[in-house]
């Protein structure tokens, strides 16, 4: 059953037939990591995977209460004019979004929702942006109002910065709003539109969890963007966006110097990797995303040990054309771009030989999916 499904199920058990179910997918980035907030290149594609939430009025729309129903967390009832950072920790995503939400005149009040995932949390695969854009997608939709992707996305960025406390940067939202089914998306963070990448088909991707899940990763999230901000000052530019090798290698502090390294160069192969994707080149394309894990290991310094042990294996299995860490990085899952005609064995054959920690791989081979929509109710 999927995660639409699930939610209907469950609010059907409690509370009769939903109106209607909102769903918006988790991603995997293929390229451009850490470069959003530096207002440069991505390269994301929206996964067959949704956070949905099943939906129903009920009560005043502007003054009465959210009652949640969440499979993994149990049921909160949350006061939309209440302080969002006042509710446990793991509805607070729901929270920030009846908060903000309401400040453009869209009435938060007067719902109840079944809300069920098939995203893993802490997995680097963005199962807080899906749950943001669902609600939002969600409130929106009753309220018989259309927003562009870009906009959603902006709304879902300011819930994770001001209520969860993430200095995250647009891409999870921007992706999982407007992605284009069988496309990855080039994505510019500087002028914030999306350019849909066919997929060639003679690759796949390949997700590849390690079974590590994040842990005090946020603190080294704000320190990457803290020392992104500082090289700026330094130079005197806007963003990183306007650096250039050349620029860079006057950066006085050496660990500052390799951080916006990796951003300067992730943004170029970036770029390229988009080109690849392009002209059909998935030997390029691959070799760009290996680099990217180099850069993103050595010069960021945000892989970890289960990430680089998954990488190294799927370097040796059959049909691999590169592997990378996806995501903010030290745990969670990475990603494989893989020849089409070895795609199982390929999963195989990483399941078997990855052992980190004692702990076994999962191998997803993903399509890209559509953005986030309003279903019908079954
Ligand atoms: C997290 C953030 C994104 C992005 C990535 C790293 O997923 O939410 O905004 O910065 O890390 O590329």
């Amino acid at each position: 059953m999927s995660a639409a499904e699930r939610a209907t199920a469950a609010h059907r058990s409690r509370w009769g037939d939903p109106d209607f179910v909102a769903r918006a997918p988790g991603r995997v980035n293929l390229i451009g990591e850490h470069t959003d907030y530096n207002e440069g290149f991505t390269l994301p594609m929206a996964l067959p995977f949704d956070t949905a939430v099943a939906f129903s009025s009920d009560g005043d729309q502007r003054a009465g209460p959210a009652t949640i129903a969440s499979a993994g967390f149990g049921e909160i009832v949350i006061d939309p004019n209440g302080d969002p950072a006042s509710v446990a920790s793991w509805a607070r995503h729901l929270a920030g979004v009846i908060s903000l939400l309401a400040e453009h005149g869209v009435p938060t009040g007067g719902w109840r929702a079944a809300v069920d995932t098939d995203i893993p949390t802490g997995a680097s695969l963005s199962s807080s942006a899906a749950i943001e854009v669902a609600a939002i997608t969600a409130l929106l939709h009753r309220a018989g109002v259309t927003w562009e992707p870009i906009d959603v996305a902006r709304l879902g960025q300011r819930v994770e910065n001001e209520v969860v406390g993430l200095p995250s940067g647009i891409m999870d939202q921007f992706i999982s709003a407007g992605a284009v089914e069988g496309h990855a998306s080039l994505m510019d963070c500087r002028h914030l539109t999306l350019t849909p990448a066919h997929m060639p088909a003679d690759a796949v991707v390949a997700v590849m969890d390690t079974g590590t899940r994040r842990v005090l990763a946020d603190a080294a999230y704000g320190d990457r963007r803290a020392a992104c901000e500082r090289v700026v000052a330094e130079l005197g530019i806007a963003s990183l966006r306007d650096a250039t090798p050349a620029t860079i290698a006057a950066v006085m502090d050496p660990v500052d110097r390799r951080r916006a390294h990796h951003v300067v160069t992730e943004n170029q192969r970036t770029v390229d990797a988009a080109a690849a994707m392009g002209a059909g080149d998935v030997v390029e394309l691959g070799r760009l995303m290996t680099e990217s894990h180099e850069s993103l290991r050595h010069d960021y310094e945000v892989s970890g040990p289960g990430l680089d042990a998954i990488v190294q294996v799927a370097h040796g299995a059959p049909g691999c054309l590169g592997a990378r860490m996806t995501g903010g990085g030290f745990a969670g899952c990475a990603v494989a771009l893989v020849r089409a005609d070895d795609a199982d064995r390929f999963g195989r054959d990483v399941v078997d030989r990855y052992d980190h920690d004692g702990l076994r791989a999962r191998i997803w081979i993903c399509s890209p999916a559509a953005g986030a929509s309003v279903l019908g109710t079954a």
